[in-house]
């Protein structure tokens, strides 16, 4: 695809999710409302207000394409070898807390390939827009991974799951790494922790059990800052898989021989493993 296409993809998704997170950070601090969507997910009207601004957006510009959101959001296409995914909140939790870290998540894929990434963070005013095969940038400023070739010397960060059972699996692969690593961290983001490992903030992100939204943005942003994602084994890496290991490429392999030792959800049962 020409490049210029790229670039008015680009532009169109950034001003979408600067817009989205103004409304974010507008509402943020105030009461919410708040609905579950299980026992501890939660939903509030500052997820749904972002959402309904990019889909509407998205449904007038580009009405022969689809949509993927995680409140529901539908486009007008059936079926398009484009979609766009979208996470209107991502860190709901953080946000709900009142807690400054979350973000506008837009991603738009071909043939079920990321080509467009964008992801903003609204409260520290920072933009990550990537491009396929065009790098990756924040604040209109080109980023990379770090350099970081030990995992001794490395920051990893890693999610935890709605759900309580996969929880205690997750738990055992944190365990396995505290001592095998400087730090690890939770943001709470996944496309944040993408981000920042695009940007060499962060050196490895691993988690199962996450949607498309949340990671289909930034995991184009690592490969684009030079990074390598893959699936929890080592294998490629789609968005609707559900699972990502994303590192700064030097210390993959070391991330992967920790995560291998512990068990794999059997085929059939995806939704759940460590
Ligand atoms: C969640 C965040 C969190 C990750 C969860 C996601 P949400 O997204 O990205 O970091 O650990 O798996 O569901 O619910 O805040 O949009
Ligand atoms: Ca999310
Ligand atoms: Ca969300």
């Amino acid at each position: 695809m020409a490049d210029t296409i790229l670039d008015d993809y680009a532009r169109f998704a950034a001003q979408l999710a600067r817009d989205a997170g103004a409304v974010l950070r507008d509402r943020f601090g105030q009461p919410h409302e708040v609905r579950f969507k299980g026992t501890i997910d939660m939903v509030t009207e500052a997820d749904q207000a972002a959402e309904a601004l990019i889909a509407g957006r998205l449904r007038d510009a580009y009405a022969d394409h689809c949509l993927l959101c995680e409140e529901g959001s539908q486009g007008t296409a059936l079926s398009s070898r484009y979609r766009w995914v979208v996470d209107p909140l991502d860190g709901t939790t953080n946000f709900a807390h009142g807690l400054p870290t979350f973000a506008v998540s837009i991603a738009l894929e071909e043939a079920g390939h990321p080509i467009i990434g964008v992801v903003y963070d609204p409260m520290r005013d920072e933009l990550f827009v990537s491009h396929r095969g065009g790098g990756a940038t924040l604040n209109g400023e080109p980023i990379h991974v770090s350099l970081t070739d030990r995992l001794i010397a490395s920051i990893v960060v890693t999610g935890f799951s709605y759900d309580f059972e996969r929880r205690a699996l997750q738990a055992d692969i944190w365990r396995d790494f505290l001592t095998r690593v400087q730090a690890i961290r939770q943001t709470g983001s996944a496309a944040l922790n993408l981000c920042y490992i695009a940007c060499g903030r962060l050196d490895g992100y691993w988690e199962r059990g996450i949607s498309p939204w949340d990671v289909a943005a930034g995991a184009l942003m690592v490969s684009e800052g030079g990074g390598t994602v893959t699936d929890m084994r080592g294998g490629p890496f789609h968005s609707d898989d559900r699972e990502i290991l994303a590192s700064n490429g030097t210390i993959h392999a070391d991330l992967l021989d920790v995560i291998v030792t512990h068990e794999a959800p059997s085929p059939g049962n995806a939704q759940l493993g460590a």
